[in-house]
């Protein structure tokens, strides 16, 4: 069956544009993989591996492609981060988290009474911060990539412009704009043709106005949207609609390089992301607990094993809440302290295995970020890695745009703490660290992960999910380093959540035993059930067969693993 895929696949890569096949299943290959949640972007990058490309071209390659085909949460109007190891084992991360632009305050959305106007920060244009996925893009193909720019760019064009397939998930999402929408107009007008009729399943989507936008960026590098014709309709967009973001903003926007977090796992090392987001750490702090426990006497998925996972998370969690914002404002984060493994064992320590802690309300806490982000992995035939996470916030962002631009710009200012000092019990928090501040980057928990084994690569993983990004990415590293899971069953395998407050397990439903959920409960914890959480999207490399495994979450269903 598998060998059948891997034929599928690399026919499929020669129509990479044409073909609606379904791929989320696990692929193998020899070469290099792409694994991302539209196949056929995944095919642009595996096809551009073919040509020669690295992993740094197959990502941004398979990156601009999915803000034709997926965008949602594929984009040119948001920010995210790249985590990169080269084929010797250096690992490096690039943040290109949107900033607040330089008329952000920390009071912008409230009102005279100093009370949080509702949805402002996430439903206005006040929400959008300055977009970094067209610089961080460059600024990891300008100095790690192989290919010219203009090569890796032209597939994204290509499908902008002659179009692609419309599949099931983006007519769902028309169906859902133009009838029961928020009323975006934007949106309304968003997924038709010319004629202005909405695009039918297997109907082709052109974007003429988004090709235009990538041509400009294709042509000029970041340039191309930070100055000259674009920037002008992005700030013309912002005067008319209340934004705030100006010319300044966008000319003075800078991805930046940064070391990433480092931990280990029983003989592996763990790579991942770096503040502003809080994924790497609390990932390393995740792991560290669980190295201390006996995991062979607490069986996968048994009432013991989800509890103490769940106590993990928790503790993680609140440090997240307390601890963690843009490391460019906030110089003393305890990063060194809660990384260690001395720090864990005292966590390790204050765990009952048979009773749930509570979470201090009278501490920190908040809602539930946004789910709606993507991630992609890929690998080249040399053994350099990337993992990537990026975001528009919302699905399909603030839902905001303009027609001559033909992409949707983000509501990521919707993830710093909007009202200061003020902690809620429905979980807003107002704590300092990550209140809104000029060129300030917004909190975020995205978890861009390369697990390195003997100095190359091993697992390359991340999710889409707000905050479940972090415990998703966790249980499915644990899955494969710990429970020695194939990459597919470690991405469909049951998983849970707990975020600190509000106080309770969420677990995907259907995988959990009621046998288990009783057990859980008379441990004290509260349990809420929910269809699916987080879409994975992995590769494991074995660099004694040189084989390459990739599998995609089969709760994406345009997903796909493309290899040659
Ligand atoms: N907007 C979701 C995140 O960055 O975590």
């Amino acid at each position: 069956m598998n060998i059948i895929k891997s034929i599928i696949t690399c026919a499929f890569v020669s129509i990479f544009a044409l073909s609606s096949t379904v791929l989320n299943a696990q692929t193998y290959a020899k070469n290099g993989m792409v694994v991302s949640s539209d196949n056929g972007s995944s095919a642009v990058g595996a096809d551009i591996l073919q040509k020669g490309g690295n992993a740094i071209d197959a990502a941004v390659a398979t990156a601009f492609s999915l803000a034709v085909t997926h965008p949602s949460a594929g984009n040119i109007g948001g920010g995210g981060f790249i985590v990169f190891m080269n084929s010797e084992g250096k690992t490096t991360t690039i943040d290109f988290r949107e900033k607040a632009p330089l008329a952000a305050t920390n009071d912008m959305y409230l009102d005279d009474d100093g009370q949080l106007i509702a949805g402002i920060n996430h439903e206005t244009a006040k929400a959008i911060g300055v977009p970094g996925t067209v610089a961080g893009l460059y600024y990891a193909h300008s100095k790690y990539g192989k290919l010219p720019w203009a090569t890796v760019l032209q597939p994204a064009v290509d499908q902008a412009k002659n179009g692609f397939l419309f599949n099931w998930s983006l007519f769902n999402a028309a169906t859902y704009f133009t009838t029961e929408g928020n009323g975006s107009t934007f949106m309304d007008g968003y997924f038709r043709n010319e004629e202005g009729t909405i695009i039918q399943p297997n109907e082709t989507w052109k974007q003429p106005a988004l090709a235009e936008t990538l041509i400009l960026i294709r042509d000029n590098g970041r340039d191309g949207f930070y100055k000259g014709k674009t920037a002008k309709k992005i700030v013309d967009f912002m005067k008319k609609n209340d934004g705030i973001i100006s010319k300044k903003d966008l000319i003075k926007y800078e991805a930046v390089e940064r070391e990433p977090i480092k931990g280990t796992y029983k003989g592996y090392d763990i790579y991942s992301m770096p503040p502003p987001s809080s994924g790497g750490v609390a990932l390393v702090e995740m792991m560290n607990l669980m190295e201390l426990a006996d995991l062979k006497t607490l069986e996968f998925n048994s009432a013991g094993h989800l509890h103490l996972v769940a106590e993990a998370m928790r503790r993680a969690f609140a440090d997240r809440a307390e601890h963690l914002g843009d490391p460019d404002f906030n110089l003393n984060m305890p990063l060194d302290k809660l990384l260690s493994k001395e720090f864990a064992k005292n966590r390790f320590q204050e765990i009952n295995m048979a009773k749930a802690s509570v979470s201090d309300s009278s501490k920190f806490g908040r809602l539930y970020d946004s789910e709606n982000t993507t991630h992609l992995s890929t690998m080249d035939k040399d053994g350099n890695a990337v993992s990537m996470t990026y975001t528009l916030e919302y699905s399909y962002g603030s839902q905001l745009g303009s027609k001559d631009l033909g992409f949707i710009f983000n509501n990521e200012m919707g993830d710093f703490n909007p009202q200061p000092g003020i902690t809620k019990s429905n979980g807003q928090i107002g704590t300092a660290p990550n209140l809104v501040e000029p060129e300030k980057r917004m909190l975020s928990s995205m978890t861009p992960t390369i697990v390195g084994k003997n100095g190359k690569p091993y697992l390359i993983i991340g999710s889409p999910g707000g905050r479940t990004i972090i415990n998703t990415v966790f249980q499915t590293v644990l899955n494969v380093l710990e429970f020695d899971m194939r990459i597919d069953k470690a991405i469909e395998a049951l998983k849970i959540h707990h975020q600190w407050l509000p106080d309770h397990i969420i677990y995907e439903k259907y995988l959990m035993s009621p046998d288990t959920r009783k057990a859980l409960e008379a441990m004290g914890h509260t349990l809420k059930e929910r269809n699916n959480m987080g879409a994975l999207m992995g590769i494991t490399y074995d660099s004694e067969k040189k084989l390459f495994t990739g599998a995609s979450d089969s709760s994406q269903p345009d997903s796909g693993a493309v290899g040659y």
